[in-house]
């Protein structure tokens, strides 16, 4: 399905750091031409979407407003990022019994309106918290997809471009994988550097692994030492959400690393986890497994029972 520049409405429910911080992203990049906010403090939403429409006067003129569950009746895109943050100490899967109970009062006033568009969904756990919109919303998988490991592929692809010396994050075709959490990991073994093995790389130009563990333990603690010194993320996500945007409602048909549910992939069932996957405006067109060796495969396989041990205690 194509979408006309014109046809392309967001409703965001959560007006907090994240969701403004997405907000601000999107009216800055000019993407979607319609842009609701939903949020329990009205007066908050009404206020965003003041000052945020000033803010496209300085792009292109865009339709953001405070908005209604109704609202999202005809949209294309709804993008949920309402829920508690980390505080410091805390893990995202320490969340999930608020953030389920919050994202119950969500979904369903979303269905009754009668949305029959794409879920995005970041709030934390992300993994979790996507699988219970699907579950709640009772939508097609492929329509209901989770920022996973967007924002964690785009901090290792900082961290390699640094690496490297060759600075374009984009030219780093590797993944992190897995849960968007404390157990997610690299796939070093299936990175690429213009089409060359990464690894090749590495070891013609000296890189020891564990420099390649230190990267990969950095981007996994990266949120902790943000969270640690300003409370809270939401810069990054923000951006990883507006790219994922971009990619539904222009229906690009792009490879991005989101959370998407497994069947059988990665030896997995009946989770969402992060993977690369193709976006586009049906949602999620296909999932692209990642080749993995041996000890990659065994982190997959351990992201996957922590998650699915977190849904058995809080879903099932
Ligand atoms: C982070 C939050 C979005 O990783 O989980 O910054």
């Amino acid at each position: 399905m194509s979408k006309t520049q014109n046809h392309q409405k967001v409703i965001l429910v959560g007006d907090g750091a994240v969701g403004s911080s997405y907000a601000y992203a999107m009216a800055l990049q000019g993407i979607g031409e319609s842009f609701g906010i939903v949020d329990v403090v009205k007066e908050r939403t009404e206020g965003d979407a003041l000052d945020l429409i000033d803010a496209t006067g300085f792009n292109q003129p865009k339709n953001i407003y405070a908005a209604d569950y109704s609202d999202c009746a005809d949209a294309d895109l709804v993008v949920i990022t309402a829920g508690a943050p980390q505080k410091p100490g805390e893990t995202r899967l320490d969340l999930v019994n608020k953030n389920l109970r919050i994202l119950s009062t969500i979904v369903k006033p979303v269905v009754d309106s009668g949305f029959d568009g794409i879920f995005l969904v970041a709030a934390n756990p992300v993994d979790i918290l996507t699988y219970a919109t699907w579950k709640f919303s009772g939508f097609p998988k492929h329509k209901v997809i989770g920022s996973g490991p967007s924002l964690d592929t785009a901090r290792l692809r900082v961290a390699l471009a640094d690496l490297t010396g060759i600075k374009d994050p984009k030219s780093m075709h590797a993944y992190i994988l897995g849960e968007h959490g404390d157990s997610e990991f690299a796939a070093y073994s299936a990175a690429t550097i213009g089409g060359r093995p990464f690894l090749a790389w590495a070891e013609e130009h000296g890189v020891t692994k564990e420099q390649l563990d230190k990267i990969e333990d950095d981007v996994r603690h990266k949120a902790y030492e943000i969270i640690n010194r300003k409370g809270a993320t939401f810069y990054g996500v923000a951006a990883a959400l507006a790219r994922i945007s971009k990619a539904i409602l222009r229906d690009e048909n792009t490879v991005l690393p989101v959370s998407a549910y497994m069947e059988g992939q990665y030896g997995l069932n009946d989770i969402y986890i992060g993977t690369p996957g193709v976006v586009n405006g049906e949602g999620l067109k296909e999932i692209i497994e990642v080749p993995l060796n041996e000890e990659e495969q065994a982190k997959m396989t351990k992201s996957g029972e922590t998650l699915k041990k977190v849904l058995n205690d809080g879903l099932k």
